[in-house]
């Protein structure tokens, strides 16, 4: 047998496999094990990224060099490590090791479901998330969706069918240039995904008119009004508000009800983008924050943000499901037969993407393992956490905080006394912070000041993590 053969059958053998398994599961509990400040204090271990880059140089050729249990222990050391509860950074979850094992089974069986024949198991699975998810938001039995790879496409696919529905001819077929211009009103606080689908859209940056907000960050009413007039001066005729649920920068939850009037009193769709937000409607305790969201006619949720799902699991939801079968209006003989609408299983019919991975079976398996009151008790103890967090800060004396958090996203600055340039300041902790690796926080611009920001999405966070994080900013600071 020559060298190729006995490649592909030592690839493909099933002893070598659970050798090989093992291994990794083993070096992954033990990671899991040390991801915490008594064994392992560092979150990130930051490296200039040329010199990363440099360093992963010639590491591999035409024969075999590494074996993968043995590469594993360096990109675990040099990974920025999402499962210690000091990563407060993103809102990028850590995963539940259960979703990461049931991501791993989707990866081995790579069921693309771009149509149903080829991930049959997922394509079901996915429909009763989206029904559940439906259901959770209020909408009725005619309420549909998909999922899609990440919020930034969910938004582009949702603003898509907004544009189809209310086009006066066909875009799909004559393009933007057999419409008058468009416009979409927007919060001035969106995640830049909206702005960019609406480019991408082709419609332009300036058919994106945003909306003002309040010192809280949601939008206003008189903001609705001068939008309005503000397209029109700009030539344009608005389709769509989108509304957030919540923000990325403060976490802040818009007013749906009020939103959704005006939405209706002008004819305009309502896209709510819940990437980050709607997993709120899991807790009793903070469910109230959408309210008025059975009213929208789309919205996205991620449940690799507040879900501790592995990215990326994006769900798009419409409240006339028949929507989700307008953003792309297409045909591809060699995959479909039927129409779209009689094909609600060839979901490629509704997704940018066409091979997708198996991302609803990660989720109804962890759903289905833990049960949904453990979400909604996670959602509850983090957006309760964050709520704490702001109340110590604000009794130092020596922090202070944007906004009261709504959710488990906080904005907030460290005031060193005498400090005359307290914005470099804080720009200059978050780089200390990062340098030294033993937490892992960001910073956003607000109204043109800086501000750290953190997202409490590890459920292994406590309070006294939080302490400690008020003391290494003191430390850096100093
Ligand atoms: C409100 C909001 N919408 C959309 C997105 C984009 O989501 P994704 O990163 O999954 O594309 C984000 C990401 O942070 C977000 O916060």
């Amino acid at each position: 047998m020559n060298s190729y053969d006995e490649q592909v059958k030592l690839a493909f053998d099933p002893e070598e496999f659970r050798r090989e398994g093992r291994k990794v599961v083993d070096q992954l509990a033990d990671f899991l094990a040390a991801s915490n400040s008594e064994i392992n204090p560092i979150v990130y271990p930051y490296e200039d990224p040329d010199k990363m880059f440099e360093s992963w140089a010639d590491r591999f050729g035409a024969a075999p060099s590494t074996p993968f249990p043995d590469l594993l222990p360096e990109i675990l050391a040099r990974s920025n490590n999402l499962l210690h509860p000091r990563f407060i950074g993103h809102q990028c979850t850590t995963a539940l090791p259960l979703a990461a094992l049931a991501g791993f089974v989707g990866q081995f069986l790579n069921n693309g479901s771009a149509v149903y024949e080829m991930g049959p198991v997922n394509v079901a699975m996915e429909r009763r998330i989206i029904r559940w998810m439906a259901g959770l938001a209020g909408f009725g039995p005619d309420a549909d969706g998909i999922f899609t790879s990440g919020g930034s496409s969910g938004n582009l696919t949702a603003l898509l069918a907004a544009r189809q529905a209310a086009a006066s001819g066909n875009v799909w077929r004559g393009g933007v240039g057999s419409e008058p211009p468009l416009a979409v009103l927007v919060s001035a606080q969106c995640h830049y995904s909206i702005r960019r689908s609406v480019a991408v859209m082709g419609l332009g940056e300036d058919a994106v008119v945003p909306v003002a907000v309040d010192e809280r960050f949601h939008m206003t009413a008189e903001g609705f009004d001068r939008a309005m007039d503000e397209a029109e001066r700009r030539g344009r005729r608005p389709f769509a508000l989108v509304a957030n649920g919540c923000s990325t920068a403060t976490g802040s939850y818009d007013d749906l009800e009020k939103a959704a009037d005006w939405a209706e009193s002008r004819g305009l769709w309502l896209h709510v983008d819940g990437a980050h937000g709607a997993a709120a409607l899991l807790s009793p305790k903070y469910r109230a924050l959408l309210r008025g969201l059975h009213r929208a006619d789309s919205f996205i949720w991620d449940a690799h943000k507040n879900m501790l799902m592995p990215a990326l699991i994006t769900a798009v939801v419409f409240r006339e499901g028949g929507h989700s079968y307008e953003a792309f209006s297409q045909k591809a003989s060699y995959l479909f037969e039927k129409s779209a609408a009689d094909e609600w299983y060839n979901y490629a019919h509704r997704t940018m993407e066409c091979t997708k991975t198996m991302m609803g079976m990660r989720l109804f398996a962890s759903l289905a393992a833990y049960g949904t009151d453990f979400f909604a008790g996670y959602i509850t103890a983090m957006y309760d956490l964050t709520r704490e967090f702001a109340r110590r800060l604000r009794a130092t004396g020596d922090f202070e905080t944007a906004v009261e958090p709504e959710s488990n996203i906080i904005c907030f600055r460290y005031l060193k006394a005498g400090e005359s340039d307290i914005d470099g300041l804080q720009r200059r902790i978050r780089r200390a912070l990062l340098e030294r690796g033993r937490f892992y926080i960001v910073q956003t611009e607000l109204a043109g000041r800086m501000w750290l920001r953190c997202t409490l999405i590890n459920p292994r966070t406590t309070a006294a993590d939080l302490d400690a994080l008020m003391d290494e900013i003191r430390t850096v600071a100093r």
